[in-house]
C-alpha cells in the first residue's frame, strides 16, 4: 500500500519524503488556501519538484465541465507528475465523468475525487480513472461506514481487472489509516499531524528511555571500574521517561 501526503506544506513534505515514507502528495483547494498556497501554480510546481518522479493530485477550479477540461490539460502541463484532481460530480450532481474519459484519452493522469460511494467510484473508474478517491472521514459524517465502501470498490475492482487504484482521504484520526488499510486501499492519503501521531507511543518512548538508562548504567559501572566500553562512553545525558507529546 502507498502512503501519501494530504498536504501542501514543504516542509513536511520534505521531512516524511526523507524518512522513506510517502509515495506522493494530494492537495485540493482547501488545503492549498489553509497552507497560505494562492497562486496554484507557484504552489504546484514546488510540490512538484520536490516529489521528483512521485505523483502529485491537484484539482481544478471550475463547476464547468469543459474549463475543468482546458484547466485539467493547462494543470499537468506545469510538472510531469502532476495528476490532475476531477471532482466525479459538479456542485449540481452533473456527472463529470465524460471529462474523466477525455482526458484519460488523452494521456493525461486523473484522480476521480470526493467520492462518497461504492456507485460513484465504480462509475469513475469506468470512466478510466488513474485514482478514485474515497473520503472516508465524510462518508462517516453521513453515517455510513467508509470501510464497506472501500471493501467493495477494492473488491470489484480485482474482480473485474481495472487499473484505477482507491485513494482514501479525509482522514480524521488514526484510526482512520487503518481501516482503510485493512478494507483494501491501495493509497492512504495522510495529513502530517497523524503520520506523527501513528509513529508515537508513549510506551514505546518508556521503553526507549528504559533501555538507554541501563545501557547508560552499564558504561558507568565500566567507568568506575576503570575500563572503557568502546562507544557509550560519551553519551551523557540521561533520558527522561516523558508522557507522549504530540504535536499537530
Ligand atoms: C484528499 O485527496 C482529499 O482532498 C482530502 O483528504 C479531503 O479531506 P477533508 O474531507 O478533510 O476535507
Amino acid at each position: 500500500m502507498e502512503i501519501f501526503a494530504d498536504t501542501a506544506d514543504l516542509k513536511e513534505i520534505k521531512t516524511w519524503l526523507d524518512f522513506g515514507v510517502i509515495d506522493g502528495v494530494t492537495t485540493n483547494p482547501s488545503i492549498l488556501l489553509a497552507n497560505g498556497v494562492y497562486d496554484l501554480r507557484l504552489g504546484a510546481v514546488e510540490i512538484a519538484r520536490l516529489l521528483g518522479d512521485k505523483p502529485l493530485s491537484v484539482e481544478v477550479v471550475t463547476d464547468e465541465p469543459d474549463e475543468m477540461y482546458s484547466q485539467a490539460v493547462e494543470i499537468t502541463s506545469w510538472a510531469p507528475n502532476i495528476v490532475v484532481k476531477i471532482p466525479v460530480i459538479t456542485t449540481q450532481g452533473d456527472p463529470t465523468l465524460g471529462v474523466i474519459a477525455r482526458l484519460v484519452q488523452a494521456g493525461v493522469k486523473v484522480n476521480a475525487t470526493a467520492c462518497l460511494s461504492f456507485n460513484q467510484a465504480m462509475l469513475a473508474a469506468k470512466a478510466g480513472a488513474t485514482y478514485v478517491s474515497i473520503f472516508a472521514g465524510r462518508i462517516s459524517d453521513e453515517g455510513a461506514d467508509p470501510s464497506e465502501v472501500i471493501t467493495n470498490t477494492a473488491q470489484w475492482l480485482k474482480t473485474w481487472n481495472l487499473p484505477s487504484k482507491i485513494i482514501v482521504g479525509s482522514i480524521r484520526e488514526t484510526m482512520n489509516v487503518q481501516k482503510a488499510a485493512l478494507a483494501g486501499a491501495h493509497v492512504v492519503t495522510v495529513p502530517p499531524k497523524f503520520l506523527r501521531q501513528m509513529i508515537d507511543h508513549k510506551y514505546s518512548r518508556f521503553t526507549v528511555a528504559q533501555f538507554l538508562a541501563d545501557g547508560l548504567s552499564a558504561a558507568e559501572r565500566m567507568t568506575s571500574l576503570g575500563l572503557t566500553m568502546s562507544g557509550v562512553n560519551g553519551a551523557k545525558k540521561r533520558p527522561q521517561v516523558a508522557p507522549s507529546k504530540r504535536k499537530g
